[in-house]
């Protein structure tokens, strides 16, 4: 066997049964991107193989385990290509060259799958004759470039289609999601799956059937060609999944289009000219402010996943094996859930039998949907609660490591309970709390141990909501936090850490929104209009339609706590506390600032004049509502002057922790990029200027002197 320079990112060595075996493993890195550096090369690589004309075949494998390649490298991307629409084409082109030139290798090739296999590395993958896959559960394939606003631009958009067929290729291509290694088999987009330690005897074994049966050579000119798709079958497809993609996008994102552009126009095409394609429909994309709003998120993402929660990187955190939680309602019930999910024990209690019960109906009732639309197996269901006991005896959790606290939002009791625990508990472990409202500080005062007292607000529903802000109060240890941190991540959540202020992160910078648009309401903006108005901007759902969905009563307490936290500046709104006095407490009780009728399944409101006649009461009416454009700065610079208020007393550790905390936590669009990335798009200045007109509605709109700084020296949060 010959082996080439073991420095080198991929490794070549010919077996003596001539078969090429090139094995790509980034020196120092824990995984496999494109970088200019391993394209080179594998360039290299394959021009070695070409020259050799005794090879019998070539193998492609990855030296990381659980880790095939992860695509083309972001940064460089970012940096080397920009906008410049000659560098975009160039550089498509090359990876574009370098897959078409694997393709036609003259002799038959395997790309060999352990892990991880998305973006480039699923297109370089696809120029080989055949992909075998391992079984290992972290193997998945996938074509992510759409979250991050682009198209894949190496041949993802012509040989998916021609590999898995048209349908499959859509859903892949356009919503970014992977699949599993089982799933890959089953719509042929690789050939087989096999054990990881046997990939490479399988590659072996299948080049030599192809040597035998030689069906390799047809399939290889069949790739080549156009698919042949029939006019009715091009129509139904794109049209339909075209319209599909526009109706959840509401048209805010282009990437997912602009892959069905490719797609569409390619299809039909000799698989050359389809490449061509895709390239006029890539260079749009690359560089423009979606997309660098979308990598920008990206990498927020993953610096969250790597972050210890403290600036220490030496502080360690302590292990956690049981966990407690207490209150079984539906915050209790969801983070119990999110734990025996993941394996971890845990002991949920609550005051009753009958409550514990209802909690852990709670707990089964997310699983069941699950398991009705094949999300989940039945067994995972019967393993997942193996891990999980109800009690309504608190000294069960004595051996618990962590207890997270979801009963009522009552400071007497909640404190009360945390004393309860500290008695019952070991001295090491943490006690958390989800409060959404209370200082974590103040509740610390009387506790024995506030070292190891901690928030942990997570978000409803807790199966889906990923973010959870920790919450330090002034005598959190940074091992507390480390820990909890570490917890949730375990868990499969986006934890940020914050500083103990009222509202903490989220809230704090939700609700001035929320009451301005009530606010708005008062003065007799219509309430379905002010709804389309922020959506349309990007948010999920109009505030009227948050407010009615999360409760009048909770909005009303929330926004009590604030109103009181900053009286300075605070104008609550009168409309909230009429209609809970009225019983109208949104959704839950059918009506709240919109009436509600339930329609398969979902509610949905319509205003029935009972607005509209308190706001007359109320008397605040104007004869001239604000313009669109004064909504959405009322709206959305009453949340950037608070954010940059919570940045001047260091709530957060760093300004990007505000926009993951919003796009994750309330759903802030993720095509701006986050509140701070929106900001950096309309300017300093003109924030400045804009909420100095507004000024004059009140103290809420002074504009906080971080953003006066920046106006002066014409900086932006992210430069
Ligand atoms: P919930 O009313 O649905 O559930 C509370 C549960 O705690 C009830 O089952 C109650 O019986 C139980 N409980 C009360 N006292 C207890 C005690 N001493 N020991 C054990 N169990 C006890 O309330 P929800 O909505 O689950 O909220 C719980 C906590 O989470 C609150 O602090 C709330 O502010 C916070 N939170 C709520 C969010 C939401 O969207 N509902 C979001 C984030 C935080």
């Amino acid at each position: 066997m010959a082996t080439a320079d073991a420095s080198s990112p991929i490794r070549l060595e010919i077996r003596d049964d001539k078969i090429a075996v090139m094995t790509f493993d980034t020196p120092g890195k824990p995984v496999n991107t494109f970088n200019q550096a391993n394209l080179e090369a594998l360039e290299g690589c394959v021009g070695q193989i070409e020259k050799q004309t005794d090879l019998r075949g070539a193998i492609l494998r990855s030296g990381k385990e659980g880790n095939f390649i992860a695509g083309a490298d972001l940064n460089e991307l970012m940096a080397a290509v920009g906008t410049d629409k000659n560098l975009v084409r160039t550089f498509c082109q090359r990876g574009h060259d370098l897959f078409t030139r694997i393709s036609r290798l003259p002799f038959p090739t395997v790309a060999v799958i352990d892990g991880m296999c998305v973006g480039g590395g699923l297109e370089c993958a696809m120029a080989f004759d055949y992909r075998i896959v391992s079984t290992n559960p972290r193997t998945e394939l996938g074509a992510p470039e759409v979250k991050i606003g682009i198209i894949p631009g190496w041949g993802g958009t012509q040989r998916l289609p021609r590999l898995v067929g048209i349908d499959q290729a859509l859903e892949m291509n356009c919503g970014g999601d992977s699949i599993k290694a089982e799933k890959a088999v089953d719509i042929d987009l690789a050939f087989e799956m096999v054990p990881a330690e046997e990939l490479l005897d399988e590659g072996v074994r299948v080049i030599n059937m192809a040597h035998e049966t030689g069906e390799w050579k047809e399939d290889r000119e069949r790739r080549e060609q156009p698919m042949g798709l029939s006019d009715d079958n091009m129509m139904f497809n794109f049209n339909v999944f075209r319209g599909f993609i526009l109706g959840k996008t509401k048209g805010q994102y282009p990437a997912p289009l602009k892959a069905i552009d490719a797609m569409e126009r390619g299809c039909n095409l000799p698989l050359q000219d389809g490449l061509k394609e895709e390239i006029n429909a890539i260079i749009p994309l690359i560089g423009s402010d979606i997309s660098r709003n979308l990598i920008g998120i990206f990498f927020m993402d993953q610096a969250v996943r790597k972050d210890t929660g403290v600036d220490d990187r030496s502080v360690k955190g302590r292990p956690v094996k049981q966990v407690g939680v207490l209150g079984g309602g539906l915050m209790g019930a969801g983070i119990a859930f999110s734990h025996i999910r993941k394996d971890f024990g845990t002991i949920l209690c609550d005051i009753s039998d009958e409550l514990v019960e209802a909690g852990m109906k709670r707990v089964v009732g997310p699983m069941e949907s699950r398991i009705k639309i094949g999300r989940m197996a039945p067994q995972e269901m019967v393993a997942s609660l193996t891990k999980l006991r109800a009690t309504t005896d608190k000294i069960a959790m004595k051996n618990c490591d962590l207890i997270i606290e979801a009963i009522v939002e009552r400071e007497d009791v909640k404190v009360s309970t945390f004393k309860e625990m500290e008695g019952i508990l070991g001295e090491n472990a943490i006690i958390a709390s989800n409060t959404s409202t209370i200082s974590i500080t103040r509740m610390a005062k009387d506790l024995k141990r506030p070292d190891k007292f901690v928030g942990m607000h997570y978000f409803s529903p807790v199966d889906r909501m990923q973010l959870v802000e920790v919450i330090r109060g002034e005598k959190t240890s940074d091992e507390t936090v480390v820990t909890v941190v570490k917890q949730a991540q375990a868990i499969g959540k986006k934890p940020i850490v914050v500083n103990d202020c009222a509202g903490f992160l989220v809230n704090r910078v939700l609700l001035p929104y929320m009451n301005e648009a009530v606010l708005l309401v008062e003065e007799g903006v219509d309430m379905e209009k002010l709804d389309k108005l922020v959506t349309k901007f990007g948010m999920p759902m109009g505030p009227v339609t948050l407010a009615d969905m999360v409760g009048l009563d909770v909005a009303k307490f929330a926004g009590g706590v604030l109103a009181e936290a900053y009286s300075d500046r605070a104008q609550p709104a009168q409309l909230v506390p009429k209609l809970v006095e009225m019983g109208r407490l949104g959704q839950k009780s059918d009506a709240g600032f919109m009436a509600y009728e339930s329609k398969r399944g979902k509610k949905r409101g319509k205003p029935d004049g009972v607005v509209a006649k308190l706001v007359d009461e109320i008397g605040r009416r104007q004869s001239d509502v604000p313009d669109d454009e004064t909504i959405l700065d009322r709206l959305f610079l009453s949340m950037l002057a608070e954010a940059c208020r919570l940045l001047e007393e260091n709530i957060v550790r760093k300004h990007e922790d505000v926009d993951f905390g919003l796009i994750f936590g309330i759903g802030f669009p993720p095509f701006r990029g986050g509140l701070l990335r929106w900001a950096d798009t309309i300017g300093a200045q003109t924030a400045v200027d804009k909420l100095a007109k507004l000024a004059p509605l009140g103290k809420r709109f002074e504009a906080p002197e971080m953003l006066k700084e920046m106006a002066k020296s014409g900086k932006s949060f992210y430069k």
